[in-house]
């Protein structure tokens, strides 16, 4: 042991410098506080992130979710397919729709939807795919779309741990009907909560600003019947001041995993892997830890490194899934899911690391060896 105590290495660090507090602090001194010139600008900006689609920003990634789904008139006696190895937030969207999840088994490299499982899982209720770009690599959306274009699914791109990340040039958020984001404090950028739904369709973006607004455009003159899922402008200068910088954070971020996919040799270790054709946004660096990953996990806790398992528990395996599906005699077969949830571990690489941060973290982790 060292006998020099050095600072924990956070697995996460929010960036709240000085523009956005300034940011904030003009927006509350405007008195213009919610949905007003900070939200349409916010929209306006992010939608050269997503090859210029309509941007309809909401109060959390959660909320883009449940109002695609509504907007695409997703709900009662639909089929949706989601990936079981994702934020619960995911799969939560569909039932909140009154729609029943149907989950597919993922690809062990991208930890996105696997195409040929999703093909597999396709039934006459079928109405939508959802891959989910985990971690901030995009799922296979070369595949998946001409699935889904076969049987005619719209696809609802879960987008909400990749701002940036692209596949083949295109960005996420931009392959399927509409794609969603999270601005959650954690993610590559923040909005201190927020979210962004993304579509190519005029009407479909309509109805999206009508359901975040009780069914309004006009005051008063509801239209349909609707939610407050708004932003506030608060939020939206605070997203403004992140996106002039998500781009040059991203490249941070690559080239710390770039370093870490280098530096680390440990035998028990597999670091990710990058299909072809991606820009990675490595919203986390997953790797994967064979043998025992507690006590792995407790080694590099021990060592001063954030790290956390994003999800011990694939969806499938959580109470409000679980239980009705042993009720109805429902099993799924999620083998990579569930190899995934066992193995996984995310270090940090996040864009305010030092070199010597990443030093640290790639001998804390080659220090595992082969973690016996
Ligand atoms: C994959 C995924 N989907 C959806 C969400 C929901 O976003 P929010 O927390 O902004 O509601 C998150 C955020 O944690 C997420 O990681």
């Amino acid at each position: 042991m060292s006998s020099v105590t050095r600072e924990p290495i956070p697995a996460a660090r929010p960036v709240i410098g000085e523009e956005e507090i300034e940011a904030a602090v003009r927006v509350l001194r405007s008195g213009r506080v919610v949905q007003g010139p900070e939200v349409a600008a916010f929209e306006e900006g992010f939608s050269e992130l997503v090859d210029g689609r309509h941007c309809v920003a909401v109060n959390s990634g959660t909320s883009a979710l449940h109002l695609l789904l509504l907007a695409l008139g997703i709900g009662p006696g639909d089929e949706v397919i989601v990936p079981s190895f994702s934020f619960a937030a995911s799969a939560n969207a569909v039932r909140l729709v009154g729609a029943d999840v149907v989950f597919a088994d993922i690809e062990p490299g991208s930890f996105g939807l696997d195409p040929a499982a999703v093909e597999a899982a396709i039934t006459p209720r079928t109405a939508a795919i959802m891959p989910v770009h985990l971690y901030g690599h995009p799922a296979a959306m070369d595949k998946i779309m001409p699935i889904a274009a076969k049987h005619k699914l719209a696809v609802v791109e879960d987008a909400c741990q990749a701002h940036t990340a692209a596949l083949n040039g295109t960005p996420v958020g931009a392959f399927g009907e509409g794609g969603t984001f999270s601005f959650y404090p954690t993610k590559n950028m923040h909005s201190l909560e927020g979210g962004m739904v993304t579509t190519a369709d005029a009407e479909i973006a309509r109805t999206l600003r009508l359901l975040r607004n009780q069914g309004m455009e006009q005051r008063y003159a509801n239209e349909i019947v609707g939610a407050n899922m708004r932003m506030t402008d608060v939020s939206a200068a605070v997203g403004r001041v992140q996106l002039g910088k998500v781009l040059g954070w991203t490249s941070q971020r690559q080239a710390n995993a770039a370093y870490l996919d280098q530096h680390i040799t440990a035998p028990a270790v597999t670091t990710p892997p990058l299909a072809d054709g991606v820009r990675h946004a490595y919203h986390q660096y997953t790797i994967r830890i064979q043998g025992d990953r507690d006590a792995a996990m407790a080694k590099l806790s021990e060592a001063g490194i954030g790290n956390a398992v994003y999800y011990p528990t694939p969806i499938h395996r959580l109470k409000p899934y679980w239980e009705p599906d042993q009720k109805a005699g429902r099993n799924w077969d999620l083998p990579e899911t569930e190899r995934a949830a066992a193995e996984v571990v995310s270090l940090p690489v996040h864009p305010s690391l030092s070199a010597e941060d990443l030093e640290r973290i790639a001998t804390a982790v080659n220090e595992l060896g082969d973690n016996q």
